[in-house]
């Protein structure tokens, strides 16, 4: 499971002291030992019982301008210190069923019942409340090709909760959790790894009942961007994304590519054609999608070419 972090009690910091405390201390988060070691300054900020609550005065005093420019989660999120390429770090609210958020939105908002693993390591604090549950489970990341249905060796360890004072570290592409609903409205505070590379690492939605890949979360704007410039780029848009299938660092959007060429390609056979390409790529994972996308079209020839 996640790796509990035991960490001794700590005297309270301030918000702007963990974040010296992070830019002082040679901080990697891309590194496990560096994020575990940083995990009594997140402690520190879990013992300042009143920062989080200033913060959200402040915001709504400035009709939360800060949160508007910084935060790109949902409002589930406050966004407390993003001014750094390595790591930042939000408080995420946590309803309980019995929250009139909960009823009004249902579950999917707080990604409940969703297990799913990170392309991003994190620290995370419990701060008030009993904490959301979850099931955890760990994978080896290095021995899935990363397509949806196929077979994962999941290793359910245990469910738990995230209480308060509890510090975690969930590790990149090796801990799954099934995120379920709090007892009771719960905060925790997170110290998350940024990185310009993240957008192009796969984060995966597992079905744990059938120990398989039900998904692939991670989505770019290049993703959507590519299927504007095959089919309405002119020769400069398909140019663009012949390039992309070709060198693009991730086999996720150099396959994106393929699929977009493919769909714009004039007819079903040319179509398949490129996607023929694609499945004899050295990529196992551009192969077997290439593969799946070409059985997709295949069955779908005569509702295509009506
Ligand atoms: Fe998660």
């Amino acid at each position: 499971m996640a790796r509990v972090i035991a960490c001794a009690d700590q005297p309270a910091l301030e918000l702007g002291e963990v974040v010296q405390g992070l830019n002082d201390s040679g901080f990697d988060p891309a590194d496990e030992d560096s994020f575990a070691a940083v995990a009594p300054l997140l402690k520190g900020l879990a013992g300042n019982r009143h920062f989080l609550a200033d913060i959200a005065l402040a915001e709504l005093k400035d009709r939360c301008g800060r949160q508007s420019l910084e935060n790109r989660y949902s409002p589930q999120v406050i966004m407390l210190h993003r001014a750094s390429e390595k790591y930042f770090i939000r408080a995420n609210f946590w309803p309980s069923p019995r929250d009139s958020l909960f009823r009004t939105s249902g579950a999917s908002p707080f990604f409940y019942h969703v297990p799913h693993d990170h392309n991003f390591s994190f620290l995370t604090v419990g701060y008030v409340g009993p904490g959301y549950w979850s099931e955890y489970y760990e994978y080896d990341f290095a021995a899935v090709t990363g397509i949806p249905g196929e077979k994962v060796d999941l290793r359910f360890i245990e469910k738990s909760r995230l209480e308060e004072g509890k510090v975690m570290l969930y590790r990149a592409h090796k801990d799954v959790h099934n995120q379920l609903p709090a007892d009771q409205l719960s905060v925790s505070i997170n110290v998350m790894h940024a990185s310009p590379a993240l957008p192009f690492l796969d984060q995966y939605r597992f079905d744990v009942g059938k120990c398989e890949i039900a998904g692939i979360l991670t989505r770019t704007s290049s993703e959507a961007l590519l299927a504007l410039a095959a089919n309405h780029g002119g020769d400069n848009g398909r140019d663009l994304a012949e390039t992309f299938a070709a060198s693009h660092p991730s086999e996720r959007i150099r396959f994106a590519a393929l699929r977009e060429l493919a769909a714009a390609a004039p007819d079903v056979d040319s179509g398949l054609e490129i996607l023929g390409r694609g499945r004899s790529a050295a990529s196992a994972f551009i192969a077997a999608m290439s593969d799946r996308e070409s059985a997709r079209v295949v069955a779908g020839r005569a509702w295509i070419e009506r």
